[in-house]
Formats: C-alpha cells, structure tokens, sequence
C-alpha cells in the first residue's frame, strides 16, 4: 500500500505516521509537508530510518509542486496539512484560507487527476459551531464557524463533499475533538499550560475557565482515522471524539496536580472574541458503522502526556527558543504587558 500523508510534520501527521508504521508495516509513507512554524523535523526523527518513509517538502497550495508529488502514484492521501492554530486566524485569516481553503482544493484536483483510490481529509469539531450546556454535535449537524479557522475548515469540508458529489471522488472527511498527546506544539491549551507549569510561570486561562472541549488522545485519533482510512464510506463524514467533556479549569487543576504545582500559578485573563462555549460529539455513526470507539481514559492520557514534556525537554524548549517565539514577539508581547487582568 502506498500513502501520502500531508501535513506529517506537524502534531497530528506525525503521531500517525508513528502509529502506521506500527500498524501497517511495510506500507510506503511520503510525507509532503511546507515546514511551516509548525511543522517539524524533530517529530519524526524515529522514522528518519525507516526505507519505507520519504520526506519532500513542498506547499499543498502549490499546483506544480502537488502535481510532481502525486506523480508517482498513491493508494491513499491523507490531509493533516493546515493553520491550525485558532488565535493565529484572528491576526492572519488570509494564510487560513489560502491553505486550507484553496491548498485542499488543489490537492482534491491532483488527487483526482492521478487516480487515488481514497483520500482523507482530517477535519475539526469547530466547523459545528458552539453549543450549549445540552445536545451534541451529529455529522447531520448545520456547519456554523466562529473562528476563520473553523470557517475555512468548514470550506474545506464542503469542497470534499462537492468533489464526492460532482466527481464521485472517492474522499471521506473526519471531524475531531480537540487532540492532546506528544509532539504537540506548546502554543496550544495542555503543552502550552504544562510547559508553562514546569516553568514555573504563570497559566493564562481566557474567561472564566468555563469552556467546555471533547478531549481526543491522539494515539486514539490516529486510531479512528485509520479505521475510516480502510473502511468507511465514499463521500462519508465521521465524527472522532474522545468521549471526554472537560472545562478548561478542570484541565488546568488537573494538570498542575500531575506536575505537583501551585493553584496560584493561574492567571484568569480577557477571553478571545468569538471563543466558542462548548463543543460535544455525537460519535454513533462510527461506532455503529465501523466499530470504532475511543481507548484512552483522560486521566491516564494527560498524565502520559504530562511525563513525556517532562522527558522531552529539550525538543519543546528548542520550538520556544525559534517557531513560537517569533509569532509571541509579534503579536502577544504587547498585548501579555498590557493584560487586563480579570
Ligand atoms: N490539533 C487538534 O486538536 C485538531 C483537532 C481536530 C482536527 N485537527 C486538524 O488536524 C490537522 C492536523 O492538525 P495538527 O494539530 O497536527 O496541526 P499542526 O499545526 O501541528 O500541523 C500542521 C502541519 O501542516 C503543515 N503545513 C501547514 N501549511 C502547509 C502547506 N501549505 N503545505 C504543506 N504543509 C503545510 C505544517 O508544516 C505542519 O507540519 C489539521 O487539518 C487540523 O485542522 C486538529
């Protein structure tokens, strides 16, 4: 079987190819990936020395450079490549949707033209929208962004469905709860907040800390997407969720527990515009279809992942000491000086 996997270099695409090769050894994997801020070649230094793993660099919004790579012919494509990072949206929505938007049509069209068999495009929760204290989100649920991230993944989605419908391409898009495991860039909530504690710096918590997330392991969800990979339906849309509602304050106590740190060290600071009050999944569709259900039990995923920063210190440190700090410098120095305290 032959795989391209876009996006391997970032958190999601990289646990993936780990659990592929797995999994499914001997399967050829080339990972296409731009190297943005967020992508990087220290998450897959494991599979550096696998003869059945390939490396190209190259943009998916790129028409050449998606035409060469498709060139030589896959089974499957698989798409983790995006802006994935929902503040970075609300100071650059162009670069969301000239990725995601316009880079995932040019993939679907290259797929297209060179015969793949099945193509998979990784998805979110937050192209439902919020909810409220009750219901979940089911795939028949209308689309309703917040975030020009959600809004552009939620164009991406609906382009899938157009390619499915108007083609009769043979792609399945997944949606996701929000993920958390190693490799995951310490911009977002838990690596963030963990390695801020091992710091012993302060954890800025947006609102009241009320904000409800499905919590998906990523071992779990790279689980999920393989179950579809091989059997879900053409021009399906399948829900993952982790089975796992949590408030952003139960996860910041909960974390500060497992790394045995102070409670003052939360800073409740002024929540972001548009931040949606919950996302919940209804995840019947594939477990009634393809019998797939999340393993991992919460406690157990955070504490996993709260020892592998501890263990994996320097690979954090050296995306502080570069990638992340670029993009703070820019936009958040200012605004952290100037922090309206709640
Ligand atoms: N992280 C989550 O909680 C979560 C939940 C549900 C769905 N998703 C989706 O899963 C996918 C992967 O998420 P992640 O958290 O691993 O993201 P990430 O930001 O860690 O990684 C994204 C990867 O895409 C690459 N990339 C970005 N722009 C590219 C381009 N133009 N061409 C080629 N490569 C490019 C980056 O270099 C990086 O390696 C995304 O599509 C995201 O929307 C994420």
């Amino acid at each position: 079987m032959k795989l391209l996997v876009t996006g391997g270099a970032g958190f999601i695409g990289s646990n993936f190819i780990h659990y592929l090769m797995k999994q499914r050894p001997g399967w050829k994997i080339v990972n296409f990936d731009a190297l943005t801020y967020a992508g990087n070649p220290a998450n897959l230094t494991a599979a550096d020395d696998n003869p059945d793993y390939r490396f190209v660099k190259g943009d998916i919004s790129n028409v050449d450079e998606v035409e060469q790579v498709f060139a030589s012919g896959f089974d499957y494509a698989v798409n983790f490549a995006a802006e994935s990072h929902v503040d970075r949206s609300l100071y650059d929505p162009g670069l969301f949707f000239k990725t995601n938007v316009v880079g995932t049509q040019i993939l679907l069209e290259q797929a297209k033209k060179s015969g793949v068999r099945r193509f998979l495009h990784v998805s979110t929760d937050e192209v439902y929208g919020s909810l409220g204290s009750d219901g979940y989100f089911s795939e028949e649920s209308p689309l309703a962004p917040s975030s020009p991230y959600a809004a552009s993944k939620a164009s991406a989605d609906l382009i899938c469905g157009a390619y499915h419908k108007t083609y009769g391409f043979p792609v399945i898009v997944t949606r996701a709860g929000n993920n958390y495991g190693p490799y995951q860039f310490p911009e977002k909530l838990i690596p963030f907040f963990v390695t801020k504690a091992i710091r012993d710096e302060s954890l800025p918590l947006y609102g009241d800390g009320l904000n409800v997330r499905d919590w998906l392991y990523v071992e779990d969800h790279c689980d999920g997407l393989l179950t579809v990979l091989e059997g879900g339906t053409d021009g399906g849309f399948y829900n993952i969720g982790g089975g796992n509602e949590m408030t952003n304050i139960e996860i910041t106590n909960r974390i500060l527990e497992i790394l045995g740190k102070p409670k003052s060290l939360i800073t409740p600071v002024k929540d972001r515009p548009g931040h949606d009050r919950r996302y919940a999944l209804d995840c019947s569709k594939i477990k009634m279809e393809l019998g797939w259900e999340p393993r991992t039990d919460f406690a157990d995923g955070l504490v996993r992942t709260a020892k592998w920063y501890l263990a994996n210190e320097k690979w954090w440190r050296d995306i502080l000491d570069g990638a992340y700090l670029e993009f703070y410098e820019k936009h958040y120095r200012e605004e952290d000086n100037n922090r309206e305290r709640l």
